[in-house]
């Protein structure tokens, strides 16, 4: 039996899809890259921006034909979308045939499910609000050099505009025991990198009884697993940075220099609405820690464009703070109304056109400083884990994070190398082994 799985979204689905993977390879499942091989066919999907959600009605809208061509197919649609809202009639009605949807909580049903349809019981659903965390589910690592680890699930910070709080329920954190246990056992299996997952990273074990399970001391243990060569984190929120978890990175040689830090807006006004809980000022502060404790830090961050309410002189404010800053890189959103937030419904929603000038105008701005940034680094060394190998170019991350391309051998995925950077570029580096 074969099975076809694609993930869109963030870091917290890839991590899932692992799991997914897992659950279906004990079912007696085998994975194909080709969808029209398959039996099963899932879809583990993003709710972030209206875009991610077309592009999943899209994929779903060319699965009809094989669907009829194959009635036995099964096809099913799990991650944050199915936890929305009045998700399940929507796509009854859009796409009446799909054959399953699982939300975010009750992955480890989804072999039961399976087993229903496959009994013959027609369309199963199962979601949840929450639920305790399931430890132990197995998986299949596509890469085994590189760790992907929860360390919480959900989030608690309620930005107005983002859907994630809605789909993901609040923030739970896994004990530190088993973050730790987890982190040995892949180590153990050869893992080189961990990369600790949340939608807040920095508020991990702030919801344990456990006083010691934080994550300046989740950093400290790591820090000490031997074996293991670097250390990684997503995502940050500024507000929760502390200067202490500053100076733990700033004290080991495993923990990535890369800080990525999503501002969102430079306007303090816009800052408040969106509930981000920091001031451009404070922000700043944060931002000149890291670049005095840490001279190397790479930076980079997410910024939303069109804001509800927001002004010229505020997407000024933004433009400006990207410029004072100077950020290795940043990823750039026009804003997405999501259904069911608070921002969704604000007064002075900003006209598409205008929003489009404005991603355009910081982008510009943002590719001239990451240029510069990147050409600074002309002739200099990093070291790079490389992680996938195409035509010659090997292809990895330096410890800052930065993507960089050099010529090397088939067999070097998983392997660290030092690279002499020889041609930087605005989105990455090219450079040679030396
Ligand atoms: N519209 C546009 N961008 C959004 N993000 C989150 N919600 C929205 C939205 N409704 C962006 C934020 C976040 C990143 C993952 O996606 O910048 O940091
Ligand atoms: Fe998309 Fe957010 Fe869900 Fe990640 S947690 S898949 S970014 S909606």
């Amino acid at each position: 039996m074969l099975a076809y799985l694609e993930t869109f979204g963030c870091q917290a689905n890839e991590r899932d899809s692992e799991t997914i993977q897992g659950m279906l390879q004990q079912m007696g499942y085998e994975m194909t890259h080709e969808p029209s091989l398959a039996q099963l066919i899932l879809f583990n999907t993003c709710s972030i921006r209206e875009k991610a959600e077309q592009k999943v009605f899209s994929r779903l809208g060319t699965l009809k034909k094989l669907k009829e061509e194959k009635p036995g197919l099964i096809i099913g649609l799990c991650g944050c979308m199915a936890q929305e809202k009045d998700m399940i009639p929507q796509l009854r009605r859009r796409c009446p045939y799909v054959d399953l949807v699982i939300g975010t909580h009750r992955l480890h049903r989804l072999p039961a499910m399976i087993r229903n349809i496959q009994g013959g019981l027609g369309f199963q659903s199962d979601i949840a609000e929450t639920c305790e965390i399931i430890e132990d589910l197995p998986a299949i690592r596509p890469f085994p050099f590189k760790a992907l680890i929860n360390i919480t699930y959900g989030c608690n910070n309620f930005c107005t505009y983002c859907i994630v709080p809605y789909v993901r329920g609040r923030e739970r954190s896994r004990s530190l025991e088993a973050i730790l246990e987890e982190s040995r056992r892949r180590v153990a299996e050869g893992a080189l990198e961990i990369m600790y997952l949340g939608q807040n990273v920095n508020a991990y074990g702030r919801d344990l009884e456990d006083s010691r399970a934080s994550f300046d001391r989740l950093l400290q243990e790591a820090d000490k697993l031997d074996g293991l060569q670097r250390i990684r984190y997503m995502t940050s929120h500024p507000r929760d940075f502390k200067e202490s978890m500053i100076d733990t990175i700033a004290a080991s040689s495993k923990i990535s220099h890369h800080f990525h830090l999503p501002v969102q807006s430079g306007s303090d006004t816009i800052l408040q609405r969106m509930n981000r809980g920091y001031t451009r000022e404070r922000y700043l502060e944060l931002v000149h820690s890291i670049r005095n404790k840490i001279p190397n830090a790479t930076l980079t961050t997410d910024i939303i464009v069109g804001f509800p309410g927001e002004t010229e002189a505020d997407f000024m404010d933004t433009l400006h703070l990207a410029e004072t800053v100077v950020y290795d890189a940043a990823f750039t959103f026009m804003y997405s109304p999501r259904q069911g937030t608070p921002a969704a419904s604000m007064p002075d929603q900003i006209p598409l056109k205008e929003k489009k000038e404005r991603l355009h105008q910081l982008m510009e701005t943002q590719a001239a400083i990451s240029l510069k940034r990147h050409q600074a680094m002309q002739g200099q060394t990093v070291q790079v884990l490389a992680e996938t190998y195409s035509s010659g170019i090997l292809t990895g991350r330096s410890e800052g994070s930065q993507l960089v391309h050099f010529p090397g051998p088939e067999n070097g995925a998983g392997k660290f190398y030092c690279v002499k950077i020889t041609e930087p570029q605005t989105f990455l580096l090219k450079g040679e082994i030396l």
